[in-house]
């Protein structure tokens, strides 16, 4: 939550953090802020709002600072104002900070400063940092960077901050714990940021900072410290990232944009990887955990939000094929309660961002207790690849929307071949399954292509039924966790209520909520459940219930009960969900645009949950 850009060198500051800002919005965008300094002091800007109503506040006005620190807010502490927008500045007003994450024991440090005259101006942690921080500086008469260091050891919670001191215009000092941080390296120039997307077209070097380590930032210098003051050198990575993937390219918002590029982002996850006709997927991942994933006594799938879903999909999948027993658990619940882990289990860490918190802290519980950690992660290099034994990547490319969309079926892709390549090694699946199976894999990117070709008829369907106040998401086997992503998605993106139900539970109580002012989201392609479903429409129907069906193409039976139907190319009940996922996001995504609502940026969502 909340993205951070920072700049220092020769050019100017202030677009380059706008720019950036507005690249990050996804991580939060309740309020922005820059502080900039130059040679008539240090300045702080901020808005309630999105970046755009910062950058309109800033116009005309002339802003020459070659350093300068800026902020998305997603709020925790303190309502989404003006006075809580970061940066935040010192009671001296020689320093101004900005901050992603959570000062767990924020209360005590602010009591302890309230006694010794601080006053705050803002409701938020943030302010209670900088100021513990300068307490620190002022009474110790040291030197920043060490009342930074001493601050930190006495703070509990997740941070990246960036501080600007007015009294040195050319460093930035940062630093970070549990939260991302990453450092460009330019030609007389250094960025900050909380991914790459702000830095990628001013350079391709950059160091991920990790968590206890204090970077120190001028024009021509970065200097990299652990919190006991050790110097560290810093490890310079090469961006494998275009510009082009972080624009919209002529699309009206990222969220469709992302959807229509499925077909292409699915070919990238097989590509290199599954060979249908020679019968072979490769997955240096798995292949050198083999022997763990052969004896695994257990699979713990750990995930949030929709990365949630795809576990729940893989559990279907890796029980049928692999007959490993699998639990998928809440990353938030998990991390929490005393689970049993025995040495040896596998825990599969499902995130897109890499950075959720939850998810990040899961594992290493994990890990203390001798889990293996097996990372199905799309962002290269994030916190939890690095925190991870092994893994395998989603290659979905950078998804902005905020309604996870590509990443999903990436994910769902990647953790079939996970579990065929398993499988096969195994001798839990027959050589004929196998290779059908390898081959409907195959044909997927074709299938979605198919299926995103009827997004003006899901339009249509979208529009007769945006007015409605609740809708229904039901599905059975495979299709089951279709039904909730199908129900988040429609949350998120129009505010409709909507729940997703196995369809058979259903008569356990929603049913209770079914009239004529109902409609029925039914995710019904042809599987070993199909007439089982049939009877699950037919008892929606009996009560007037509105029914739209996604269904496999020439299903005449349901067709000819629905009142609305979506229907798909036919494909294996264990790849389906690829493909009928995406009638339910472009359905969301249809009613939200229609309801005229910002769908890249729904409101109080972020993107990447770095906070608890
Ligand atoms: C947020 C996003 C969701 C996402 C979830 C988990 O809630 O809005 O789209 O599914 O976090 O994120 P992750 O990056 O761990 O997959």
């Amino acid at each position: 939550m909340c993205g951070i850009v920072a700049y220092v060198g020769q050019k100017e500051a202030y677009p380059i953090i706008l720019k950036g800002l507005k690249r990050l919005e996804y991580r939060g965008y309740d309020s922005a802020g820059v502080a900039l300094l130059d040679e008539k002091g240090l300045n702080v800007y901020k808005k309630q709002g999105k970046v755009a109503e910062l950058e309109e506040h800033l116009i005309g006005k002339a802003l020459p600072a070659h350093i300068g620190i800026g902020h998305t807010r997603w709020a925790t502490h303190g309502e989404p104002s003006d006075r809580n927008a970061h940066p935040h500045m010192s009671k001296s007003g020689k320093l101004a900070m900005i901050h992603n994450g959570i000062i767990e024991n924020y209360a005590q440090l602010k009591q302890d400063l309230i006694k010794k005259g601080y006053v705050f101006k803002s409701d938020t942690d943030t302010e209670v940092l900088l100021n513990f921080i300068e307490d620190i500086w002022i009474n110790n008469n040291c030197e920043l960077e060490e009342a930074v260091r001493i601050a930190l050891k006495r703070v509990v919670g997740a941070y990246v901050i960036v501080l600007l001191d007015a009294d040195q215009p050319d460093t930035l000092i940062a630093a970070r714990k549990g939260s991302p941080l990453v450092i460009g390296i330019g030609k007389g120039e250094h960025f900050l940021a909380s991914d790459a997307s702000p830095i990628i077209e001013y350079t391709k070097e950059v160091v991920y900072v990790n968590d206890y380590e204090l970077a120190i930032l001028k024009p021509d210098e970065l200097i990299l410290k652990n919190l006991g003051n050790e110097k560290i050198t810093p490890f310079v990575q090469k961006l494998d990232m275009e510009l082009a993937a972080i624009e919209k390219g002529g699309f009206d918002h990222f969220m469709i944009k992302e959807i229509f590029e499925q077909s292409e982002t699915i070919y990238d996850c097989l590509r290199g990887r599954l060979d249908a006709e020679k019968g072979t997927i490769k997955m240096s991942g798995v292949e050198n955990n083999m022997e763990r994933f052969i004896h695994a006594q257990r699979i713990i799938m750990v995930a949030c939000g929709t990365s949630w879903h795809a576990g729940l999909v893989a559990e279907y999948i890796f029980e049928e094929l692999c007959r490993i027993p699998v639990e998928v658990e809440y990353a938030s619940e998990f991390r929490y309660r005393n689970p049993v882990i025995h040495k040896g289990d596998i825990i599969m860490a499902i995130s897109q961002s890499g950075e959720t918190a939850d998810t990040l802290v899961a594992i290493e519980k994990a890990k203390e207790q001798g889990a293996i950690i097996f990372g199905i992660l799309n962002v290269v290099g994030s916190s939890i690849a690095r925190a991870s034994h092994a893994g395998a990547y989603t290659h979905a490319g950078p998804e902005i929307g905020v309604a996870s969309t590509k990443a999903f079926t990436a994910q769902l892709t990647v953790l079939t071949m996970v579990a065929l390549r398993i499988a096969i090694e195994k001798k839990t699946i027959t050589h004929d399954r196998y290779m059908h199976l390898l081959n409907e894999l195959h044909e997927v990117p074709a299938k979605v292509e198919a299926t995103l070709k009827l997004s003006e008829s899901i339009k249509a369907v979208a529009a007769k039924y945006a007015d409605a106040k609740d809708m229904l998401y039901l599905g059975r086997g495979y299709n089951f966790p279709v039904a909730l992503e199908g129900a988040l998605k429609l949350k998120e993106i129009s505010y409709i209520h909507a729940e997703g139900y196995p369809a058979a539970e259903m008569k356990h109580g929603p049913i209770a909520l079914v009239d004529e002012t109902l409609p029925v989201v039914f995710v019904a392609t042809k599987d070993s459940y199909h007439e089982k479903i049939v009877s699950n429409m037919q008892e929606i129907k009996a009560r007037k219930g509105k029914v739209i069906a996604v269904i496999t193409e020439g299903d005449e039976v349901i067709t000819g009960l629905a009142d609305d139907v979506i229907a798909i190319p036919e494909a294996d009940e264990l790849i389906a969900p690829i493909i009928s996922v995406i009638p339910m996001q472009l359905l969301a995504y249809y009613i939200g645009v229609l309801k005229g609502y910002d769908v890249d940026k729904p409101r109080n969502l972020a993107k990447s949950v770095t906070v608890e």
